[in-house]
């Protein structure tokens, strides 16, 4: 396979942070607390904390021991070193990654720990090094919205599956378009922005490699909250689907979805948010997200904001912030210039 430009960019991204052990809230702990602390307490505290994921796709796939695991973008290895736990010494886990310095992080983190059932391969998502039908689980944590081919991604998963085999991926999608400036951004490509596919797309690609059963749904409240804004932002999305047994007859339409119920349910939950966006009276494009005019009681909106601000968890690239104009209140939605995710001054 021939790497492309968004490949080499993402690469000297990783490596770097490898060389520099940061994950990605500028803290070598800040992730770990995507994990359940039960879970995460099985790995030393130094890998746990090498964490650049977006979420807990082990919890989510639900593993069994003797299951052979696929983890595309396997990083430090922290989520194949949970698996292997869960999936015993009759199961396997092989840990995919293109950039040399991780698999050299990873590979020294598996001798230490003295898992016999993990691997560490070097390779492209978009180019599988892994045996068709042979894998029961791919799991993947904050990866695939950094490749430039995700259909070609899909394809290589659904390849490598065993018929029944079932995909539990963490990732990072947009619930729609993003500032244009922001796609074409190469430091918010390797930060998990750029390349985040709409939610409705990540469904469609799974779809039309030949999965079913495909769900793409926001993790956590806030999440929802963020999903239901009405432009378009990144936020952390649970990604779940299935390689149809042979002979399995196609179920359909229904079977495959963005759960719109959810977005519905996280507004109803999340008051000051519905509310706020009732509050908008005027959304323009500013240099790296949104402005919004607000209208209404500015206590009201100042507690709203601030309820909001507060919901956000660490790993959100976004910032919310008041300013007045003569024309009233104005929400600033841009990217935090203090998370990793996007360097704003990288945006001009
Ligand atoms: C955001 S990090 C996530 C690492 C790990 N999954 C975790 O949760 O800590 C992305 C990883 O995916 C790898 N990666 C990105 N794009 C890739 C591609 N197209 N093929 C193979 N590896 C890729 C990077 O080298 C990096 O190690």
């Amino acid at each position: 396979m021939q790497p492309t430009s968004i490949h080499d960019s993402v690469r000297e991204h990783y490596a770097e942070l490898a060389r520099t052990s940061n994950s990605c809230c500028g803290s070598n702990t800040g992730n770990s607390m995507l994990y359940d602390e039960k879970l995460i307490q099985t790995v030393p505290a130094d890998i746990s904390g090498f964490s650049l994921g977006c979420g807990d796709p082990i919890t989510l796939a639900k593993l069994q021991p003797g299951e052979t695991v696929l983890d595309l973008g396997s990083g430090g290895g922290l989520d194949c070193f949970l698996a292997s736990k869960q999936v015993g010494e009759a199961g396997r886990v092989i840990g995919v990654d293109m950039t040399p310095d991780m698999l050299a992080k990873a590979r020294a983190n598996a001798q230490r720990l003295g898992y016999p059932n993990v691997e560490f391969r070097e390779g492209y998502l978009e180019a599988l090094p892994v045996e068709d039908h042979t894998v029961d689980v791919v799991i993947s944590n904050c990866v695939i919205n950094l490749s430039p081919d995700k259909p070609q991604v899909f394809r290589e998963v659904f390849r490598t599956l065993k018929p029944g085999g079932r995909v539990a991926v963490s990732d990072i999608v947009t619930n729609s378009a993003l500032p244009k400036k922001m796609q074409k951004n190469m430091e918010a490509w390797g930060a998990c922005v750029a390349g985040a596919l709409d939610q409705r797309e990540y469904v469609r690609g799974l779809r039309e490699a030949g999965f079913v059963n495909v769900q793409v749904q926001p993790k956590s409240q806030t999440d929802q909250a963020l999903a239901a804004l009405p432009i378009g932002v990144p936020f952390s999305a649970t990604v779940t689907g299935r390689r149809p047994l042979e002979n399995e007859q196609p179920l359909g339409e229904m079977s495959s979805e963005v759960t719109t119920e959810s977005t519905q349910s996280a507004l109803e939950q999340f008051d000051g948010l519905k509310q706020l966006i009732g509050d908008i009276t005027d959304l323009n494009a500013i240099e790296n997200g949104y402005d919004l005019r607000l209208q209404g009681d500015p206590k009201l909106i100042r507690a709203r904001v601030e309820e909001l601000r507060n919901a956000v968890g660490c790993c959100t690239p976004l910032r919310f912030e008041l300013v007045e104009a003569p024309d009233g209140l104005h929400l600033h939605l841009t990217n935090a210039p203090e998370t990793a995710f996007v360097s704003i001054d990288s945006l001009n």
